[in-house]
This record gives C-alpha cells, sequence and structure tokens, in this order.
C-alpha cells in the first residue's frame, strides 16, 4: 500500500482510522469519535473556486488550545524582511556549501538566511535559507505563518512529519509545505544539509505550458501526498511559528500531530526532481531557461513570477551549430543557484553541491571562460549530462542579502575572476 496519494492540489479525502473522516459534510454537529473539525484556509474564503485552497482537518484537540506565544531565542541565523541589514548589492557572489555545525543543531536552529525580497506583512516576495542540521527536531514542531516553504535537500534524507501525513525526502526529491502547517524534521542519516524557498507570495503552481501542449514539465501525477497520520503523545512539545518575520513558541501537553483524517486540496506533498519532464531545443539556440520552470508563484503581473522554481536536470545536448550552454546575459529577474548533485554546465568549477551564487537584477553573468571554450570548439555531437541536479530561485526583485551572507566565511571573494581572462573579439 502506498502511503502517498498522486497529483497536484487534488481534492484528497483520507483517513487513519476508518470511519474517522464524516461523510457529506465538513463539520457535523457530531463528529466521528469527538474528533474536533477545523478548516485550514491556504487562500482567502472567497478565492475563485480555481484558486481556492483549504483542507478540513479532524483532530484530537482543536489548535486553538494553546498558551500564548513568546519570542523564540533560537535560530540565530533565520531572518525575514525587509532585509536592510547590509545594502543592496549589486555584485554577482558565490559560497562555498555551509560547514557542519560544531553543536548538535536541529533542522529549525540550523536554519541560516542567505537574503530575500518583497514583504512578510503584505505577501509579496521571498526568503532564501540554508540548512545544515545534525539533529533531530525532539517534540518539537515549526510552522510559518509567513509563507510556504519549498524545502530542497542536497546531502542526507530528511523525514517530515507534518499535520496531514509523513513525508520521506531523498535529495533529487523536494517537498512544499503549505503555510501554517506545522512539521517536525528528524534526520535518518544523521545530518542533512538543503535550501529553502520561503514563498510569501502566491502559492506555487505548476506553470502553464502553452504551445507545449497538455504534457511536460512536471506532470502533476508526479506529486505525492502523504495519507493522513498521527500520534497519540500526551508528552510537552513545543511549537515554533514564524510569523511577521520573527521567531514565537510555545508549548503543548500532546503531540501537534494529532490529526486523525482530513480531505481538501491544501496539504505538503513531494515531487521527485528526476520524473521532470526534460523539454529543449533540437535545432539550434538554448531555449530560454524558463523551459525548466517546475513550480511558479505568479505576481500581479502576467508572466513576471514572483518566484519560479527552475531545475537544470540531465538532458540530451543536440543543439546544431549553438553555443549549447546558458549564454551570457542580464536579467531583470534576479537568479539565486544552488547545486544538488553534479556539475552545472555553465561552470567547470567553484560551483560545488551545497553551494549557491546569486546574480541579482540586471547584472551580467554566463559561463566561466573553461566553459566557454570547452563549448565554442566542442564537435557538436548529440551529448548527454548527465548526473547533474542544479535549480534556481528565480524571484522578480533584487535578492537583499542578509549580514551573515554577505560576510559569510564562506563567501568566494574572488567569485569574479570567473569572467577574467575573455579575449577581445577581433575585428576584420
Ligand atoms: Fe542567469
Amino acid at each position: 500500500m502506498t502511503n502517498y496519494l498522486p497529483g497536484f492540489v487534488n481534492h484528497h479525502a483520507t483517513e487513519a482510522v476508518p470511519g474517522a473522516l464524516p461523510v457529506g459534510r465538513n463539520s457535523p454537529q457530531k463528529v466521528p469519535f469527538g474528533l474536533y473539525a477545523e478548516q485550514l484556509s491556504g487562500t482567502a474564503f472567497t478565492a475563485p473556486r480555481a484558486e481556492n485552497r483549504r483542507a478540513w482537518l479532524y483532530r484530537l484537540r482543536p489548535t486553538a488550545q494553546h498558551p500564548a506565544f513568546q519570542p523564540y531565542q533560537g535560530a540565530p541565523h533565520l531572518r525575514s524582511t525587509p532585509f536592510d541589514q547590509v545594502p543592496p548589492s549589486p555584485n554577482r557572489l558565490r559560497w562555498d556549501p555551509l560547514p557542519w555545525p560544531d553543536q548538535a543543531t536541529d533542522w529549525v536552529d540550523g536554519l541560516i538566511t542567505y537574503g530575500g525580497n518583497g514583504d512578510v506583512g503584505t505577501g509579496h516576495g521571498v526568503a532564501i535559507h540554508l540548512f545544515a542540521a545534525t539533529s533531530d527536531m525532539e517534540r518539537r514542531a515549526f510552522f510559518s505563518a509567513d509563507g510556504e516553504l519549498l524545502i530542497v535537500p542536497e546531502h542526507g534524507r530528511l523525514r517530515i512529519d507534518t499535520e496531514q501525513g509523513r513525508i520521506d525526502l531523498t535529495p533529487l526529491q523536494v517537498a512544499l509545505i503549505p503555510r501554517g502547517v506545522r512539521f517536525r524534521i528528524s534526520l535518518p542519516d544523521g545530518r542533512a544539509r538543503g535550501y529553502v524557498l520561503e514563498n510569501h507570495g502566491a502559492l506555487f503552481r505548476l506553470p502553464d505550458l502553452g504551445p507545449i501542449g497538455a504534457n511536460g514539465l512536471a506532470n502533476p501525477r508526479d506529486f505525492e501526498t502523504p495519507v493522513a497520520w498521527f500520534e497519540d503523545d500526551d508528552s510537552e512539545w513545543q511549537i515554533v511559528q514564524k510569523f511577521g518575520g520573527g521567531l514565537w513558541s510555545t508549548t503543548l501537553p500532546h503531540s501537534p500531530f494529532d490529526v486523525v483524517a482530513w480531505h481538501g486540496n491544501l496539504a505538503p506533498c513531494r515531487y521527485d526532481l528526476t520524473r521532470f519532464n526534460t523539454i529543449n531545443t533540437v535545432s539550434f539556440d538554448h531555449p530560454d531557461p524558463s523551459i525548466f520552470t517546475v513550480l511558479t508563484s505568479p505576481s500581479d503581473t502576467p508572466g513576471t513570477a514572483n518566484c519560479d522554481f527552475v531545475i537544470f536536470p540531465p538532458r540530451w545536448m543536440v543543439a546544431e551549430d549553438t553555443f549549447r550552454p546558458p549564454w551570457f546575459h542580464r536579467n531583470v529577474m534576479s537568479e539565486f543557484m544552488g547545486l544538488i548533485t553534479g556539475a552545472y554546465d555553465a561552470k567547470e568549477g567553484g560551483f560545488v553541491p551545497g553551494g549557491a551564487s546569486l546574480h541579482n537584477q540586471m547584472n551580467g553573468h554566463g559561463p566561466d571562460w573553461a566553459s566557454y571554450e570547452k563549448a565554442v570548439n566542442a564537435d557538436l555531437k548529440p551529448h548527454k549530462i548527465e548526473g547533474t541536479m542544479a535549480f534556481m530561485f528565480e524571484t522578480r526583485h533584487p535578492v537583499r542579502l542578509t549580514r551573515w551572507a554577505a560576510e559569510a566565511p564562506t563567501a568566494q571573494l574572488d567569485y569574479d575572476a570567473v569572467w577574467e581572462g575573455f579575449p577581445k573579439a577581433q575585428l576584420p
């Protein structure tokens, strides 16, 4: 029996105990077993039906039953908008992977914010976090009231227990956790590292496909939502939430994972990036990298995303008379990149798994000299790029760095040098 339900933003119905899910109504006078019915709204009540997202949860105790939240003192490197610790920088930047923490650090306290944009208060923009964790979240759960979370592991597996079910995640898979849904992360391999995109804007959705047609890129059926799962644990728990950019905590005399059944179309899910149906040219010219979009968070300007999640997966390169790697360019969008495995075809060195780079709005970038020289001299036979998975968080506003990221010991201060050495073109 599978523990996952297929499909992207499907209307699912699932119960961990037979008979727990009310039939034919959301909030009956008497819920089976005395469970408490609770609606979790991911969009405004009145959002158009095609956009409307909500779930009904049936749980042992109502979420409302908790003492006041107090300021939380952990997660020393987690930051939020307005990202004004240091002036926004036009400079291209690249970082080595995060070192492993010296002391036992769980996923929440291991979050390190590199930057972001927008405003959590008005609901646009993003925050970009990386994490390096070495211990399980013990009787501790986290949620963000500020946005949904796209979790991209790079090293080590994650077990993500959520209110709506359990997700097992390996590198090359990603998880999407809705705003407000509480979860705990444990580390089957003892430690894990990766990236997190906190999306303050419109919920991630699959991009339109236009002339591509009805199929392709990330196909809806490959997203997997966990079935209902709960634990009946009456020990003391800590709940940490990110709200309005700050962190708050409270305690509960029981596990928050007490949802016995749920139904609806707002739930965590995972996606295996190796199932991405990659589409590319079979004639000439490298298409715009938007062809590799997995998920998009639209803004109020058509075609201009609050954020896109884009991947650079293994693929055949067959273009004729073409410079095959990504070209030089300047972009009105800002690009934060990470690498899950292998090498990225525009960089011969320096950009390694767990590392990151930032190319902010309107600042030139492209292949390094080694990649360029190789590409212009390559014999253009069909060639397969294998064993790689780079990705990009691409966002409409410049990424403003945190002080940590600007001054990090992992920052490659010589990054500009990768574009040195290009000889001047010779006119006849
Ligand atoms: Fe770019």
